[in-house]
């Protein structure tokens, strides 16, 4: 089938390559021309693994083009549309400029049937209102269809989650559409995804209720978290405990710095305003509190190193490992890393930045937090040390090796990341949040 991916973003450009590896034609279009020379050469512009290899094969069979002529798109029988629905600058509410930006674009080519589908996360109703305005702006008129097909897929895993995601939501206005989507995502079905057809308010809902359950239980694990420090309890048990209850499940339970990316945050802030304008406000302020909970997380961390170094972070040397929001992906975007470390950095402290993959973005997006190239160089003559994404080369580091390194050996664990009892027994001052000094 012939497929057009508009916006070619960490979800855009995973999905045309995973349609592309499915045995379609895909052509991926997107605003900004450095990304598309990117991806039209065979490479992804960030770091996912398995994506490369399929970018190539797709790239080198012709089956998958990139461009940023929005003409190329035409003859598509399905338009996905991926584009970012970013926080808007000032507000809690999601900037859907983008997404009005594409279908706005898109209409004027749609002079025969075909079916847009939405797969970015949007606030419940708009895609409603997208499809009047492209059925009215289409030459094709009534003969375009709108469905809603939310991505779930985690960066680090998102080519797997994409060819075997858990489930597949289909939100659609008739059996047709249905089935169209369902002869797109054929050998994902074939291989026993379940499919729920919805209508197109479930289906937007979808990907930003998960998000929301999975923030709100950061935030109570984080709240359980402090209330063990001041208890004197451990929470690293008290999490084992809560696991091992199979009401509860042991995933996204551990304490730390909170969640960041391009995803819960925003998603989290964009639901509660929807809930609001939809007359919902009231239940939905525990959003609120969710991620005032969040934020409290790095507000802690950064008294923690105050509190570890003497007072004052000014004129303190930090060497923070870890940038981006989480292990296996190079997104800094709204990450707690980040953020943390800018913070010390504007109190007078000077910070080296280390990440296995993400030191280019900081070196892009925030090079006065002087982003280096090993942990060895972020943890020079340190004062203290962070561990604040969940690197399995973080949990691997020598504690020992890392003593003639620092100037004091103090080590804050945003993540639960590192072996406490061993850094301990290698002479180093540790604490973890939630854990205090334990
Ligand atoms: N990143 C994830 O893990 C993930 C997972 C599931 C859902 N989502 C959702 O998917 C959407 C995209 O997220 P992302 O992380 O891929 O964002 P991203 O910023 O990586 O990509 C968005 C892309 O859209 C392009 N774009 C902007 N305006 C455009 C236009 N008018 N026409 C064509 N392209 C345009 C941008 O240049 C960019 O390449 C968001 O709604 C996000 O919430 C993301």
């Amino acid at each position: 089938m012939r497929i057009s991916v508009l916006g070619t973003g960490y979800l855009g450009a995973t999905h045309a390559a995973c349609l592309a590896a499915c045995g379609h034609s895909v052509v991926g279009y997107d605003t900004d021309d450095a990304k598309v020379a990117r991806l039209a050469s065979g490479a992804a512009p960030f770091h996912e693994p398995d994506l490369d290899p399929l970018l190539r094969e797709g790239v080198a069979s012709g089956s998958l083009t990139f461009t940023s002529d929005i003409g190329a798109v035409r003859d598509a029988q399905v338009h996905f549309v991926c584009v970012g629905t970013p926080q808007l600058a000032g507000s809690h509410a999601a900037d859907l400029s983008a997404m009005h930006a594409a279908f706005d674009a898109l209409a004027p080519l749609l002079d025969r049937p075909c079916l847009v589908v939405g797969k970015s996360t949007v606030p419940v109703g708009t895609a409603r209102g997208l499809a009047e305005r492209l059925r009215r702006l289409a030459p094709a008129g009534d003969a375009v269809s709108v469905a809603w097909n939310p991505e779930f897929l985690r960066e680090g895993h998102a080519v797997q989650d994409s060819l075997r995601p858990d489930r597949l939501v289909l939100g659609v206005e008739s059996d047709e559409d249905d089935q169209l989507l369902r002869d797109v995502y054929a050998s994902v079905v074939a291989a026993g995804v379940p499919v729920v057809r919805t209508d197109l308010a479930t289906a937007e809902l979808a990907k930003v209720s998960a998000n929301v359950m999975l923030a709100a239980r950061v935030s109570l694990v984080n709240l359980l978290a402090e209330v063990c420090e001041a208890a004197d309890a451990d929470v690293a048990d008290l999490i084992r405990i809560l696991g091992l209850d199979d009401r509860i499940g042991s995933q996204f339970l551990t304490p730390g710095v909170g969640y960041g990316g391009g995803c819960l945050p925003k998603d989290t802030r964009a639901f509660a305003v929807r809930a609001e304008e939809l007359g919902v406000g009231p239940p939905a302020a525990v959003l609120r509190e969710v991620d005032a909970i969040n934020m409290r997380q790095r507000a802690r961390t950064i008294d923690l190193a105050a509190a570890m170094v003497g007072g004052s972070v000014a004129g303190a040397r930090v060497g923070v490992l870890g940038a981006a929001f989480k292990a296996g992906s190079d997104d800094v975007r709204d990450s707690p890393a980040v953020d943390v470390a800018a913070t010390l950095q504007a109190r007078g402290a000077t910070v080296r930045v280390y990440d296995p993959k993400a030191t280019e973005n900081v070196r892009r997006c925030r090079p006065e937090l002087t982003p280096v190239d090993s942990v060895e160089e972020a943890c020079r003559n340190a004062d203290v040390v962070l561990v604040l994404t969940d690197w399995a080369e973080f949990a691997g580091l020598d504690p020992v090796a890392l003593l003639d390194v620092v100037a004091h050996p103090r080590v804050i664990d945003g993540r639960l990341t590192i072996d406490a009892d061993k850094w301990r027994a290698a002479g180093w001052d540790v604490h973890a949040l939630g854990r205090g000094a334990r």
